[in-house]
């Protein structure tokens, strides 16, 4: 099975959590667009939805799918994202997309976060992915500096404005045995906009796709 197949099962899986006229949390990237399109099967069933990045936001008005701002609706009962990295304990690595400011905020406002993800994704320790960091531009070497302190080899992704207007730095070869504490660390830096470590608000669900079907693993 390609990762492709991977994710397509897990996007298609996604679908069953869904109830009537929800408005649905929509994240981003590659896996995020499966569900999007899966989503467009079923638009009549839902209220609408809030995306996660401007991309994604496109994709779904192309399926002619309402995208509202989170300010309009409030806490959704629902958020359906990607990651780069998962754990058991459901502690996620997000970012790979750049888009993982607006990703937390929403996983923050939902109250359950299903992350569908090809089982490759699954690590026993964080960090083999490099932790990406959303920072105000006039403080990326600043901030790479504390981040070598920290232990971390950061480089800046080049070429790459968020959503938000800021840079991204993702950090090499940092040692994440502690998630939670770190993910508080990086978020003291001043200059940091958010960090792409999701462990205090990490998945609720996980469903993972590979050979055996979808794995699911809950908190
Ligand atoms: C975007 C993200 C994505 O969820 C993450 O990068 C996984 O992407 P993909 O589904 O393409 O593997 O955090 O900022």
């Amino acid at each position: 099975m390609t990762p492709e197949q991977a994710k397509q099962l897990v996007a298609e899986a996604a679908i069953e959590y869904l109830e009537w006229d929800w408005v649905v949390g929509v994240g981003t990237g590659s896996t995020a667009n499966l569900f999007i399109d899966e989503l467009a099967k079923i638009k009549n069933k839902i209220e609408g939805t809030v995306a996660s990045s401007e991309a994604s936001a496109d994709r779904l008005r192309g399926h002619g799918i309402k995208v509202f701002e989170l300010d309009q609706v409030g806490d959704l009962p629902i958020y359906v994202d990607g990651a780069d990295e998962s754990t058991k304990h459901l502690h996620l690595i997000k970012g790979g997309g750049a888009a993982l400011t607006r990703e937390k905020i929403v996983a923050a406002a939902s109250d359950k976060f299903i992350c569908i993800a090809d089982d490759s994704k699954l690590v026993d320790t964080l960090g083999a992915f490099p932790l990406p960091i959303e920072v105000i531009p006039m403080a990326k070497s600043y901030i790479a500096r504390q981040l070598v302190k920290l232990g971390g080899n950061p480089i800046l992704r080049e070429g790459v404005i968020t959503d938000n207007g800021n840079m991204i730095i993702d950090v090499h070869d940092m040692t994440i045995d502690n998630p939670v504490e770190l993910e508080t660390s990086l978020n003291q830096l001043a200059g940091v906009v958010t960090n792409g470590l999701f462990a205090q608000r990490g998945a609720d669900v996980l469903l993972l796709g590979g050979e055996n079907g979808v794995t699911t693993v809950t908190s």
